[in-house]
């Protein structure tokens, strides 16, 4: 479910997660590998500000693998402890307990050194709408435990999951909301189903990205949709280019780029043009 961010609930939003967070020792933030620098919001520098933190590489199943491996070493750089998973599959997620541990071996230590022992860990998944939160929550706890959506400012009990001895994680996620600061993160993130596609024109969103593939991924449109990424064309001459391989006629001799720019961006979320990744550290 897609939301408007207006300042009401960003607002709601923030005063949640900036209760919660004082209920936690952990802060596990949840990003889409294909646009870990878009789907990140930096204010949670500032909400999570002395608190340890872990970085998910989410939907690495979509992401291209050497692309990942880049971004693993950029966070690692700056001091993050990572997890790459595909929480819809499950696969990567045996790796966060192992890595929560060793984030807090040293708060371990503290709450034994102060006689608090068996003080459970606790944990709190936060990111921006779509990201993988509630599908990874339910997969480490490997029942159906959160609630799929997103309700910000809808209070309910704080209900912990316990999913490993010690450790507990809070079932309900800090919802970020989306930063625009720019069009082109407003674009990867309607690329990426984080908002609704419609915030932008969808043809001209995915004129746009075919531009952005014949760049990054020539062989992929190649392969895909049997067209030939030529730097002299726009985005629509490419769209219609690849519907008229496709064979959608709206009438003789016009093709139809709606229903290209559809198929396009529904293709790419579905992963059948491959592992894309659409961002680069420091580029
Ligand atoms: P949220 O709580 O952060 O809002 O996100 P949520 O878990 O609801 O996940 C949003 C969608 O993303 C879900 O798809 C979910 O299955 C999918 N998803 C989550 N993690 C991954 C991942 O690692 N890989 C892939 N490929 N998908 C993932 P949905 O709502 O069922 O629809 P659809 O996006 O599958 O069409």
């Amino acid at each position: 479910m897609n939301i408007q961010w207006f300042p009401g609930h960003m607002t709601r939003a923030r005063r949640m997660m900036e209760e919660n967070l004082g209920l936690v020792d952990a802060v596990c933030e949840i990003l889409d590998a294909r646009i870990p620098r878009s789907s990140r919001n930096p204010e949670i520098d500032v909400l999570a500000a002395g608190k340890p933190r872990l970085v998910i590489l989410n939907r690495v199943d979509l992401a291209d693998p050497e692309i990942t491996r880049l971004w693993r070493r950029h966070f690692e750089e700056q001091g993050l402890a990572i997890v790459e998973t595909d929480a819809k599959s499950g696969k990567g997620i045996r790796d966060f307990v192992p890595a929560v541990r060793r984030l807090l071996a040293d708060k371990m230590k503290e709450y034994e050194a102060k006689g608090q022992v068996g003080r459970p860990l606790r944990l709190m998944i936060v990111g921006i709408p779509n990201v993988g939160k509630s599908t990874l929550i339910n997969k480490v706890a490997g029942r159906k435990a959160a609630i799929a959506g997103d309700k910000p400012g809808v209070t309910r009990g704080r209900q912990w999951i316990h999913i490993d001895a010690g450790l507990d994680l809070l079932d309900t996620p800090g919802i970020l909301w989306p930063k625009f600061d720019s069009q082109e993160v407003g674009e990867m993130l309607a690329i990426t189903n984080a908002i609704k596609a419609e915030v932008l024109d969808k043809e001209t969103l995915a004129a746009n990205f075919i531009l952005r593939l014949s760049a990054l991924y020539p062989q992929a449109l190649r392969e895909r949709y049997h067209i030939e990424p030529d730097p002299e064309k726009n985005g629509f001459e490419l769209l219609e280019e690849a519907a008229k391989k496709r064979g959608f006629l709206v009438s003789r001799g016009e093709y139809d780029i709606e229903r290209m720019a559809n198929t396009l961006l529904n293709e790419y979320h579905e992963g059948k043009l491959g592992r894309l990744s659409l961002e680069k550290p420091d580029a």
